[in-house]
């Protein structure tokens, strides 16, 4: 339940996986080169067990999660409000969900086009049209993935050189790190602050471009901060991409969670950046359909036809039964994601004012549901808070710097909750910051 919103703790750990592997050379073996002689005993070779060397070093390098043992907790307690894991608590609208059981019940039950089904990609790409003006070939500039978790993982895969840096807002969702890593890229990261609503400092992301930089990756609107990109800062990250010929990953699966006059407007919307921009979107979030694992990617056919190399050779095809699902979320779903995105909003102010009243400063999120309230005043760490609040108040958060360094102080509270749930954890939370004497700015 928690697998993809698991954040990737131990920083050192996480600074480390940022630097490039190194790749043994054949010196490094002292084994004799491949031929079709027998294997040497391994009491020969000068080389560490198997066991210590099995996994790969850049998979070594990322370290797993340490939020378990937070959630290990919560498995063990009755009555906790989980504020914790990032996902719509409603279910999928039911005419999604019928759309899915009359799949399966046609025989809609084997592979697709490896980009997925024409009808979908039609689909997209007279959403994206509709909505943002975009022009995507829905034949050669639309991808099918398992979720925007895919698309993430085949855009880094497919466009990412051994050593070529990737600049990356932090905190930001907690996959994109080990994702670069693991495609055999290096983080360069750049810090956001509480101070400036945690948006993204261009003349930042100018310092961070080296000359092996290769991709500018954004995330907004932001997990786990709930910040959004303004117009002026899109336009300068857009301006320095263009200048420096970078490419752009960005992963926009929180468009329509926008709220207040927040207009989302695609990075690839801008000047110069179609040609450019690797745009990632999903389902799981507006429609409500995390479990049917189905998103997205758009870029310029030269582009897509590398990623769907990878795609094609690793997952075959999204899910059939998804696709189908996905294909009237799109038809008919306009409805509920409106609905549900006024209940988000309800839920936000109810938690921002609630957090701001308590003492916790929290800055108002324009995208997403997350709120990111900063708990210095109470004298505890983000791990301290987060762990004491879970066993005297049952409430379930997750600690801030799970999402990168400057994520410390903070702790991530989402909002994709009942709102009768939200109240009392409002009153939990109150007692808690109380008893710590906290509740300054
Ligand atoms: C920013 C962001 N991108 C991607 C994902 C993964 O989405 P999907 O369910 O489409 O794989 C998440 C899930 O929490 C997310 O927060």
């Amino acid at each position: 339940m928690i697998g993809e919103e698991e954040p990737v703790r131990e920083l050192e750990g996480l600074a480390q996986a940022t630097t490039p592997v190194e790749v043994p050379t054949a010196a490094d073996s002292a084994g004799p080169p491949a031929t079709s002689s027998p294997a040497p005993a391994v009491a020969s070779l000068s080389r560490p067990p198997l066991r210590e060397r099995a996994l790969a070093a850049r998979v070594r390098s990322v370290p797993p999660s340490g939020i378990r043992r937070f959630f290990d907790i919560a498995a063990t307690m009755a009555d906790v409000i989980s504020l914790g894991v990032g996902e719509p608590d409603f279910d999928t609208p039911p005419q999604i969900v019928e759309a899915g059981v009359e799949a399966l019940r046609r025989g809609r039950t084997h592979y697709t086009s490896n980009y997925g089904t024409l009808e979908l990609r039609v689909a997209l790409a007279d959403h994206l049209r509709r909505l943002y003006g975009l022009d995507y070939d829905p034949e050669r500039e639309l991808l099918v993935t398992v979720g925007a978790s895919e698309a993430v993982d085949v855009a880094l895969r497919a466009t990412c050189d051994p050593g070529d840096e990737v600049v990356l807002h932090e905190p930001s969702y907690v996959a994109y790190a080990p994702a670069v890593v693991f495609a055999g890229g290096v983080v360069r990261f750049v810090p956001t602050r509480f101070e400036d609503d945690f948006a993204l400092d261009p003349e930042r992301v100018e310092a961070a471009i080296t000359p092996r930089t290769k991709i500018l990756f954004v995330g907004y609107p932001c997990n786990p901060t709930g910040a959004v990109l303004p117009p002026e800062v899109q336009a300068a990250l857009a301006e320095i991409a263009v200048r420096h010929d970078l490419l752009v990953v960005s992963d926009e699966i929180y468009d329509r969670l926008a709220y207040g006059s927040y207009v989302h407007r695609p990075m690839s919307t801008l000047p110069g950046m179609r040609e450019r921009t690797i745009l990632i979107g999903g389902f799981s979030k507006a429609y409500a359909m995390t479990g049917w694992r189905i998103g997205w990617l758009a870029a310029p056919a030269g582009l897509v036809e590398g990623i769907v190399k990878v795609h094609q050779y690793a997952i075959m095809s999204a899910p059939t039964v998804s696709q189908d699902a996905a294909l009237v979320a799109l038809r008919t779903g306009e409805a509920d994601v409106r609905r549900m995105v006024a209940e988000y909003d309800r839920r936000r102010r109810l938690l921002v004012d609630g957090l701001n009243a308590i003492g916790l400063p929290t800055f108002e999120p324009r995208g997403a549901f997350y709120a990111f309230p900063r708990i210095t005043s109470t004298g505890l760490s983000s791990d301290a808070f987060t762990e004491q609040l879970l066993r005297e108040e049952a409430v379930a958060v997750v600690p801030g710097n799970a999402f990168g360094p400057s994520g410390e102080g903070h702790v991530r509270m989402c909002y994709a909750t009942a709102y009768e749930k939200i109240e009392e954890a409002l009153r939990r939370i109150e007692r808690f910051v109380q008893r710590r004497g906290g509740g300054g700015q």
